[in-house]
């Protein structure tokens, strides 16, 4: 049987020898067209370029995909370092993508990894399932789950106590005297901020306090919107958001409107990232330990590569109350 070449799948694909080295080494940026064409060549004619052959005989390719939602929000970015740092130190080299929320994109980002053959991946869902990553863990993937979970499936994950957090902003707020809230939380189809939702709602079933809750997006655009929209936003006393970054959008309307922080109203966030201590007011939030997400959960992808890991296991690190400029006590 003839070997299949580097022509072959140039031919098929309709692009240059050259493009299709672009897209198998990385070693340069192709359209996100030109890339399907050559993936989907290169799978139907099952070829293996020399490294990947070389790597395929040995097991291993000794790289780790992560797909997150969005590199630009620094939560993300130091998860990223402490994954890299840890797999490093072992050997393994990290390749990531964002997704930007889009299940689309989170699909081919899936299959330009699997096409690089990766030894495993860490998973950051753009929402609460994804069947084509199913499908590939029930085909022998290993993955573990970073920061959201997503639904039908038992493997490993590394996440915060998203309810003890915001459990310890409302005890903050309360303790403060603050009455009523209004919760401008991230993407609605997230793990976190869904569960961020159940810990918000279950406090308010007492009725003792006034509250109402959005969904909006995990972004400073998407509280700086709400917040510029938002009529009557001094009925409550606090505004709780689902992230550091949306935080900051509120923060920010609110000022151009004219209302001061935390004087008229209290704003709180949720991650604790490196600059929320620099913002003016700095910003009372809930530190999740990124770094270490990071750290854990690459160790435990090893783990199962190594196949030293008999059962999934999940890991819920603790998040922990900063109390900053951005609060204030209501009543004396
Ligand atoms: O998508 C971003 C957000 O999801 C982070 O800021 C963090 O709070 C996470 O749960």
């Amino acid at each position: 049987m003839k070997k299949v070449s580097i022509k072959d799948v140039a031919k098929l694909s309709g692009v240059s020898i050259s493009t299709v080295s672009r897209v198998l080494t990385g070693s340069a940026p192709v359209s996100k067209e030109l890339t399907e064409k050559v993936i989907k060549a290169v799978q139907e004619l099952g070829y293996s370029p020399s490294s990947i052959a070389r790597s395929l005989r040995n097991g291993a390719t000794k790289t780790i995909g992560f797909i997150l939602p969005d590199i630009t929000n620094p939560f993300f970015a130091h998860i990223v370092r402490g994954a890299e740092d840890y797999l490093r130190k072992h050997g393994y080299t990290l390749i990531f993508g964002s997704s930007d929320q889009d299940k689309n994109e989170e699909n081919h980002l899936l299959d330009v990894l699997l096409s690089k053959h990766i030894d495993g991946l860490l998973f950051t869902g753009s929402g609460d399932s994804n069947p084509k990553l199913l499908r590939k863990i029930e085909q022998g993937l290993k993955v573990v789950f970073l920061d959201r979970i997503i639904r039908g499936v038992n493997s490993s994950y590394v996440i915060v106590d998203n309810k003890k957090g915001i459990n310890l902003l409302l005890d903050h707020l309360i303790e403060n005297g603050h009455e009523s809230f209004l919760f401008v939380n991230g993407d609605k189809n997230t793990f976190s901020a869904k569960q961020r939702h159940v810990a918000f709602m279950e406090r308010m079933k007492s009725g003792k306090y006034k509250h109402e809750h959005y969904f909006t997006g995990f972004s400073y655009r998407a509280g700086y919107n709400f917040a510029s929209q938002f009529d009557d936003i001094l009925e409550f006393d606090a505004i709780l958001c689902g992230n550091d970054l949306i935080a900051f959008g509120v923060i920010d309307a609110l000022e151009e409107k004219g209302i001061h922080v935390p004087e008229q109203i209290s704003v709180t966030g949720f991650d604790d990232i490196p600059f929320s201590k620099h913002y003016k007011p700095a910003l009372t939030t809930v530190r999740q330990p990124m770094y270490e997400m990071g750290q854990k959960a690459s160790e435990l992808l090893l783990l199962m590569i190594k196949e030293q890991l008999s059962t999934a296991e999940g890991i819920i690190l603790d998040p922990e109350l900063v109390v900053r400029e951005s609060t204030r006590r209501t009543k004396i």
